[in-house]
């Protein structure tokens, strides 16, 4: 199996990246080959609805996300990994989203799908906020909408949220169980 990693925060080796890692290491456990995306390090435009892809399937842009349509279509797994900004994902993670239009119009507009819809892959959503929620699923619900929409344009089930809250005050690194609760998505993530 293969999977996609997406690193949606600027910050390397903060609390998504370092959540994501650990699923990472679980995904592996499990042997499964893992590629890991760096939103931040690639330079890409935002969608800007030319239609396009209404008309071909595919976006016409030239940049550094045109290599990732095919790396999703060949994926089993998909997982994404996001702060909260403004009660959503961040700008980078949006942009990205928006750019899976092709895979959404080649579907409903041209009927003709730009991603295998006979592969079967699996996603999860890391969330990670710095303010403490009194209620997680809704504190998250700006980020997970997204998410549902973006899954179910690459054609894939949308299995699993974890959503961490309070990481400006207490850093994912030094929370042993949520930690372990990364590794073991991971792992299930890889088994179901
Ligand atoms: C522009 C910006 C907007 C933010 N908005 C929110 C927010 O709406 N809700 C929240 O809980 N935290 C918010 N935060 C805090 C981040 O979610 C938090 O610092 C998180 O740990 C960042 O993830 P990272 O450590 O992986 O980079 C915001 C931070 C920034 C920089």
């Amino acid at each position: 199996m293969k999977a996609l990693v997406i690193l949606g925060s600027p910050r390397v080796n903060m609390n998504t990246d370092t959540l994501l890692n650990k699923v990472i290491k679980g995904l592996q456990s499990q042997n499964v080959e893992v590629e890991k995306i760096i939103l931040s390090r690639l330079k890409f435009e935002p969608c800007i609805a030319c239609d396009v892809c209404a008309e071909t399937g595919h976006c016409y842009k030239q940049d550094d996300l045109t290599s990732i349509y095919d790396k999703f279509n060949n994926s089993d797994i998909i997982v994404v990994g996001s702060p909260m900004y403004f009660n959503s994902v961040t700008a980078i993670t949006k942009a990205m989203v928006d750019r899976c239009q092709s895979f959404w119009s080649s579907k409903y507009k041209l009927n003709q799908s730009s991603i295998d819809r006979n592969r079967k892959r699996k996603g999860m959503f890391v969330g990670v906020g710095g303010a403490k929620y009194t209620n997680l699923e809704k504190g998250f619900i700006g980020a997970t909408v997204v998410m549902e929409l973006f899954f179910r344009a690459t054609n894939t089930e949308y299995m699993y949220n974890m959503l961490v809250d309070n990481t400006d005050e207490i850093f994912v690194g030094d929370r042993e169980e949520i930690l372990k609760e990364a590794y073991e998505m991971g792992v299930k993530l890889a088994k179901n």
